[in-house]
């Protein structure tokens, strides 16, 4: 079989998407003629290194729909478009703010263009709901001259940006969202966006909670970021052969949202509630932050752990959600879904066997070192050791859950006891863990 058909076979259990990309598989008619827009900069395409025609009439475009100083189109996720912003917000040496819960591809910018890491702590719930950025936080971590926040957090927690951003504009820090999981929310709830609340840089991925073709971005600029700088960037972390197909896909998946998707969001929240009322009596939590997107479903059931919900869903009723972690799943709802997607979700919810409660497995990060001078790893020699030997050695790679990517050990970062427990804790919680070979060896700095 060749991998076509192994990727079909496997797509074919599926009956509805609770995951990425936004599109769902559903906008097969935004694309009839798929490799007829696949193109290159010839006559009348325009560059996207140099944009002067109609890549550079689309971003302008683009702009005036997100009433933006400038919109730049990604084709290399919000992976690159985060880069080229913090390439155009930085220099050498400096030290970013960076949220414990970033995503990481943040401390992989800040190793690539040599910058310091001063990491924000954040806030546990009580009640296990999990862990958040908020301005207390901010305040304590050590010095850093730009400020970046994950809002909403891959869970979809909202942080508190005008908060955030009135603190870092009193001190001339730059403010950088990457609201990569936030490419709906300027169209519904502006004032969760970075985008309302003045952020110098905000960064989608309009292949999640748009309709946009995988590994598609934007990068906002608003604040008085140098836009030249920000070309650059742009030039330096992209291909010199832009899909164009999926640059078409962007401004296509844009104007969708704009015009039908934006209505079709609204009726999706106005649908939930009594969904969310039939769960609640049947004692199914949909667990939120202090605020929270209501297209993210970030569900426990009673009795079962997140990996049992995920599988269950999946084998019985062919619901494929994106992730879990040791207590809950997480399912995606996007513009192009409605009722019939709720109702699927929620019967196939109220099915499962009534199980006793078991205790909530704590979710708070282990303590970590708060400031990371990182230096580019190929300096150093390294070694593999069974991660569970590795207490007091210094990591030689990140070692992340993935999804949702956000790395507990960082390349050059002391390993500690607790640390380790952790990761344990996860393995054992049926999560795969990026850094640790078959046989759970990492590097380790020699
Ligand atoms: C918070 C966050 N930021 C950035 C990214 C990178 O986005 P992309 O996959 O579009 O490169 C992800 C990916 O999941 C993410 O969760």
């Amino acid at each position: 079989m060749n991998f076509e058909d192994k990727l079909r076979e496997a797509l074919d259990k599926e009956k509805i998407s609770f995951h990425f990309p936004g599109h769902k598989g559903k906008c097969g008619d935004l694309y009839p003629d798929l490799y007829g827009l696949d193109t290159t900069e010839t006559f009348g395409t325009d560059n996207l290194a140099k944009p002067e025609g109609i890549l550079k009439e689309s971003m302008e475009d683009l702009a005036k729909i997100y009433g933006t100083r400038a919109s730049y189109l990604g084709v290399g996720g919000s992976t690159m478009a985060l880069y080229a912003g913090l390439y155009s917000l930085t220099r050498e040496g400096q030290t970013i703010g960076l949220p414990r819960n970033s995503h990481r591809s943040l401390f992989q910018a800040a190793e690539l263009l040599h910058l310091n890491i001063s990491l924000i702590d954040l806030e546990e719930s009580q009640e296990g709901l999990g862990t958040w950025i908020s301005l207390k936080t901010v305040k304590k971590a050590p010095n850093f001259d730009v400020l970046v926040v994950a809002s909403p957090s891959y869970y979809g927690h909202l942080a508190p940006l005008k908060d955030l951003v009135t603190y870092a504009h009193e001190r001339k820090i730059p403010v950088l969202v990457d609201e990569a999981h936030g490419s709906h929310l300027p169209f519904f709830s502006r004032e969760d966006s970075g985008l309302g609340q003045g952020a110098d840089i905000t960064v989608h991925s309009v292949h999640k909670m748009l309709p946009g073709l995988t590994s598609t971005a934007l990068l906002h600029v608003q604040g008085e970021v140098d836009l030249d700088r920000v070309q650059q960037g742009i030039k330096f972390f992209t291909t010199t052969s832009p899909s164009y197909l999926m640059m078409a896909s962007i401004s296509r998946a844009v104007d969708w949202m704009d015009q039908v998707g934006r209505g079709k969001v609204l009726d999706l929240i106005q649908a939930m509630d009594p969904f969310y009322q039939d769960l609640d009596q049947a004692g199914i939590e949909l667990l939120r932050g202090p605020r929270q997107d209501p297209l993210k479903w970030l569900i426990q059931v009673p009795g079962y752990t997140g990996r049992e919900v995920y599988e269950r869903l999946f084998k019985d009723y062919g619901l494929a959600l994106e992730m879990y972690d040791q207590n809950r799943a997480l399912a995606v709802l996007s513009p192009v879904d409605g009722k019939k997607e709720l109702a699927a979700l929620t019967e196939a919810l109220l099915s499962f066997p009534k199980r006793e409660p078991r205790p909530r497995k704590p979710l708070k990060m282990p303590e970590l070192v708060d400031f990371l001078e990182t230096k580019d790893r190929r300096n150093f020699k390294m070694k593999k050791i069974d991660f569970r030997k590795a207490v007091g050695l210094y990591a030689g790679d990140f070692v992340t859950p993935y999804p949702p990517g956000i790395p507990l050990l960082y390349p050059q970062g002391k390993i500690n006891q607790d640390q380790v427990d952790y990761l344990q804790d996860l393995l054992e919680a049926g999560i795969s863990l990026e850094g640790l070979d078959e046989k759970l060896r990492m590097n380790v700095i020699q």
